[in-house]
């Protein structure tokens, strides 16, 4: 007992001649609980700060109650005396019969904590005011920033600054006494594909995404080409709580949209493209407190399908390929279909060319076939007459020609 009592007033001997005693370091918003070993078993307990009452317990167990902020939040268990959900207004010395406390109360924050890619943020480690150690805070890449005043800036954040960032207080002896960390998220950037290529007639999606689903308001949003100013898109516009597609005076059959996941896509599709929607098309986006973001592509639109010889083939050129808005199987199809017709006709033309040449020569040969049948008729009757002659005088006659002549000709 005496040696105890010894060691406490040597303790508190220190604590009045240095300044300091145990330090307590407490993040703003927990509990903390602080001891009082000192106290003599029942004997009236009084916890002050700074001097003044906080709270105090008579012998009786009657409770007296300081007019301080803390004393609404304080109570005593036993000779302990326990703070709920401490303040930085909290933070001083503390003290019950010799027992001394110094309370820091600490706390970290980043403000904003949703930052916009290549905006700024500033990180703020706060300790009571009259301490006297250092403070720096290491980021999620573990590169290392030293706080002066009250806050470090982190100016124009890429991706590299998303995450855990962590805040370091060493006390005077260059000891680590509290850490603390906070989280930063990075909104952006806008991504897009740098150029979309198509063919006349055909279709582009154009891609417009942030990386990850925004966790800042989007208030507004927008395609615009200067290069293409014919082409009218929809706004993303504000309701109550999400964001949709305005697409009042848009024409659907030209551009399309779709409201789905409108806090990561913003893609449009152009349709029946022409050779002057080729361009520059920039996407934007606009967040609560009118900052934006913006992506660019270039639009290029090809007038022919290319041949598939040409290149490692990497134009797919199918019976579906549109040319100048038609697919391919279609104008092949009329071209057989023409090459075909022409043929034919030309077939039929030789045909009845040659049927008529040959109906001519047909005539002209039975007219001169019935004069010479005519002939033969009246030299027939003569041979007939002849022939009896010859019989009697031993001598043939050639049989007349005629019908071999007639026959060969139908034949030929
Ligand atoms: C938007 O485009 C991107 C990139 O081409 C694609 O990954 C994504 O699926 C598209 N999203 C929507 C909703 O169309
Ligand atoms: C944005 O697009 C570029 C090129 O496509 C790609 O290299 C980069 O990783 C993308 N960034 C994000 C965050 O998606
Ligand atoms: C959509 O946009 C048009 C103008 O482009 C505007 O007049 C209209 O009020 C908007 N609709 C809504 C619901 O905001
Ligand atoms: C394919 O054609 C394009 C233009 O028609 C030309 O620029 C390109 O060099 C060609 N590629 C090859 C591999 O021949
Ligand atoms: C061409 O189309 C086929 C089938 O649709 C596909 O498998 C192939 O990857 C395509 N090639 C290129 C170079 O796009």
């Amino acid at each position: 007992m005496f040696r105890s009592k010894n060691i406490l007033w040597i303790t508190f001997a220190f604590c009045v001649t240095t300044g300091s005693c145990e330090d307590v370091y407490q993040q703003s918003g927990t509990d903390v609980k602080m001891d009082c070993p000192s106290a003599k078993p029942n004997a009236e307990i009084e916890w002050k700060l700074n001097n003044v009452l906080v709270l105090g317990i008579s012998t009786t167990g009657r409770e007296r109650k300081g007019s301080l902020h803390v004393s609404q939040r304080a109570r005593i268990e036993k000779t302990s005396l326990k703070i709920t959900a401490v303040k930085s207004e909290d933070s001083g010395v503390y003290t019950c019969s010799t027992t001394t406390h110094k309370l820091y109360v600490v706390s970290a924050h980043a403000n904003p904590s949703s930052v916009l890619y290549s905006t700024g943020t500033n990180l703020n480690c706060d300790v009571t005011k009259d301490f006297k150690g250092t403070i720096c805070w290491t980021a999620p890449d573990s590169k290392s920033y030293s706080q002066s005043k009250s806050m470090t800036v982190v100016e124009s954040v890429t991706s590299d600054n998303a995450g855990l960032w962590t805040c370091h207080i060493t006390d005077v002896n260059g000891k680590e006494v509290f850490k603390l960390n906070v989280k930063i998220t990075v909104v952006g950037p806008l991504n897009t594909t740098e150029e979309v290529t198509t063919y006349e007639g055909g279709i582009a999606e154009l891609p417009c995404f942030l990386p990850a689903p925004s966790t800042l308001p989007i208030t507004g949003g927008s395609w615009t080409s200067e290069t293409a100013s014919h082409i009218s898109f929809p706004a993303l516009m504000r309701t109550n709580s999400d964001v949709k597609w305005n697409s009042t005076g848009v024409s659907t059959d030209k551009v399309t949209v779709r409201d789905e996941q409108l806090n990561k896509y913003f893609n449009v599709t152009l349709k029946r493209v022409n050779a002057d929607d080729a361009g520059v098309y920039v996407c934007s986006l606009v967040f609560e407190g009118g900052k934006s973001l913006s992506a660019k592509l270039k639009l290029t639109v090809l007038k022919t399908t290319p041949t598939p010889d040409n290149g490692s083939g990497d134009s797919n050129v199918t019976w579906y390929t549109p040319v100048s808005g038609v697919p391919l199987w279609v104008w092949v199809a009329v071209a057989v279909s023409t090459v075909f017709l022409v043929v034919i006709i030309i077939l039929i033309y030789c045909r009845n060319k040659r049927m008529k040449r040959k109906m001519k020569k047909l005539k002209s040969k039975q007219l001169s076939l019935k004069s010479r049948v005519y002939c033969t008729c009246g030299r027939a009757d003569n041979s007939r007459v002849q022939g009896k002659e010859s019989t009697r005088t031993g001598k043939r006659e050639r049989p007349p020609s005629l019908p071999r002549h007639q026959y060969s000709y139908l034949n030929e």
